[in-house]
């Protein structure tokens, strides 16, 4: 039967993909014919033929047209054009790169149920791409739900939140299970350089780091330690196999075991992400006993400042600030961010060549900002965290602290040493510092760096100096200390 003309928008979607693709014996290929057929089709709204047509413009490398139809037919709820779309607005494909567009149609076709769409809202909140208040870990976890039955990167998804306690309760054992389904169903696939970097990203700490067994370091538990904190004792050490010199940090697991485990792998979990000079790196784990087997410093920062009696230079002094700085840096610009939460004197520590380190991130935070549970150490305790009502903790509070350290290496004191722990909290609360005057220190303390703390440690969070700043006002002091040094010397 030679078939009539097409009238209604869906008899001519139909008619249009037989001449496109040559369906059957009534229509002879005539793609011209096709694209006419389907473009009426599409025009008059039919969303099957807005969604054709948009594909063969896309295979054509049409993409600002083939973008206008995916979008009309996104509209009608399309939920592989909402998709697509997502990817055109993610990747700028004839259209510019706006990343919110991209989630917002991803999430449509995800509440259709598309898979692909799943994944990628989920990423997106995971990341804070598109998400103006950013990331969004507990969405991410419930879109990775419902995409793992289809893809395996979702699992992989599922083992990063567990194994960073990102939106759920922090699950080793749960993190590897995903990470172990995910890599069996990936092994089969040739994987783009995409899932590579992600199947990197998720390897849970434990894989990525050595974990070794007792006898395999040596340290002795009877000579005087490196140091000793609330929670541990740190011995220096010998790694055998690499007869390497390291430090070993044992967790004293009196009383709750439970918080002992807890700040192990907490420890464990944020030094494995960690790589800058300015952080002491790990090297290797022992769960029983709880050790922590890392790069070995010469000493404290609390140490050099208060007990060695060694005198450092103002240009010193400055170095260890800007590397202290830049070790802050490299945590809160990680993303999800990481919080120091217990940054003071004793947890900087210094090489034999007098380079700072940060260490002890047994209380550190990886994530979204959270409600203060405990206080670090009282003299680094930032105002808002000394109020009642359970404030957030952002990265100001850790600025609030590197501020007292660096009036610690300017002043040589202890902060509030003369005062009762009790009598500190009202104190700060009543915009209370410790004592610092540029001019009573020795070398002196230049103005324009006593400003800068004094503007780090304001009350109101808003008021701070954002670490950038702080940076580059102490680069700005370090160059023009250089210049003039070597002026000097010149002249
Ligand atoms: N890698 C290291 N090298 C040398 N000394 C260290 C090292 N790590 C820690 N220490 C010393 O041990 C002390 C306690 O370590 P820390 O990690 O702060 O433990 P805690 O969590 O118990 O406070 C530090 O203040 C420092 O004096
Ligand atoms: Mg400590």
């Amino acid at each position: 039967m030679i078939p009539t003309e097409a009238k209604a928008p869906r008899a001519k979607f139909q008619q249009g993909k037989d001449y496109y693709l040559g369906n059957n014996p009534w229509f002879k290929k005539n793609p011209t014919r096709g694209i006419q057929l389907l473009t009426e089709s599409a025009t008059e709204g039919y969303d099957e033929a807005q969604f054709l047509l948009a594909s063969i413009l896309h295979q054509q490398h049409q993409y600002a047209s083939a973008a206008a139809w995916y979008e009309k037919a996104a509209q009608q709820e399309h939920p592989e054009a909402q998709y697509i779309l997502g990817l055109f607005y993610e990747k700028g494909y004839g259209v510019a790169v706006n990343n919110q567009l991209a989630l917002n149609y991803y999430k449509k076709a995800a509440k259709q149920q598309h898979p692909d769409a799943q994944y990628k809202t989920a990423y997106f909140y995971e990341k804070g791409i598109g998400c103006k208040a950013g990331p969004d870990f507990m969405h991410a976890y419930r879109y990775y739900q419902d995409a793992c039955a289809h893809t395996p990167l979702a699992y992989l998804g599922l083992s990063i939140l567990y194994r960073d306690g990102l939106g759920v309760a922090r699950d080793w054992e749960l993190a590897s299970f995903y990470y172990d389904i995910a890599k069996e169903q990936l092994k089969d696939h040739n994987n783009g350089s995409e899932t590579v970097s992600r199947l990197k990203e998720a390897e849970p700490a434990l894989v990525t780091l050595p974990t070794i067994k007792v006898n395999e370091v040596y340290y002795n538990k009877n000579a005087a330690p490196d140091g000793e904190g609330s929670y541990s004792i740190v011995y220096s050490g010998i790694l055998k196999s690499q007869s390497k010199s390291v430090a070993v940090k044992l967790f004293k697991s009196d009383g709750n075991d439970y918080q002992c485990k807890e700040r192990f792998e907490n420890e464990i979990n944020i030094m494995v992400k960690l790589q800058s000079p300015h952080i002491i790196r790990i090297y290797a784990v022992c769960p029983q006993p709880r050790l922590i087997i890392m790069e070995r410093a010469a000493r404290s920062l609390f140490n050099a400042l208060y007990c060695t009696g060694i005198q450092m230079s103002w240009i010193q002094k400055l170095d260890l600030a800007l590397e202290i700085c830049y070790g802050l840096t490299h945590l809160h610009s990680h993303n999800p961010i990481i919080l120091h939460r217990d940054l003071k004197s004793a947890n900087v520590l210094l090489d034999e060549n007098n380079h700072a380190k940060i260490c002890d991130f047994g209380e550190s935070h990886l994530g979204d900002p959270i409600v203060h549970s405990r206080v670090g150490t009282i003299t680094h305790t930032a105002p808002e965290l000394l109020q009642k009502n359970n404030p957030l903790q952002s990265e100001a509070s850790d600025v609030y602290a590197f501020a007292v350290v660096l009036s610690e290496i300017a002043t040589e004191d202890q902060p509030f040493e003369n005062m009762a722990l009790s009598d500190i909290v009202p104190y700060v609360l009543r915009e209370g510092r410790p004592q610092f005057k540029p001019n009573s220190t020795i070398p002196k303390t230049p103005v324009a760096f006593y400003d800068l703390v004094v503007a780090a440690w304001r009350q109101k969070i808003e008021d701070r100096s954002p670490l950038k700043q702080i940076r580059s006002g102490l680069e700005h002091q370090k160059y023009v200390l250089t210049v003039l040094k070597k002026g000097s010397a010149t002249a």
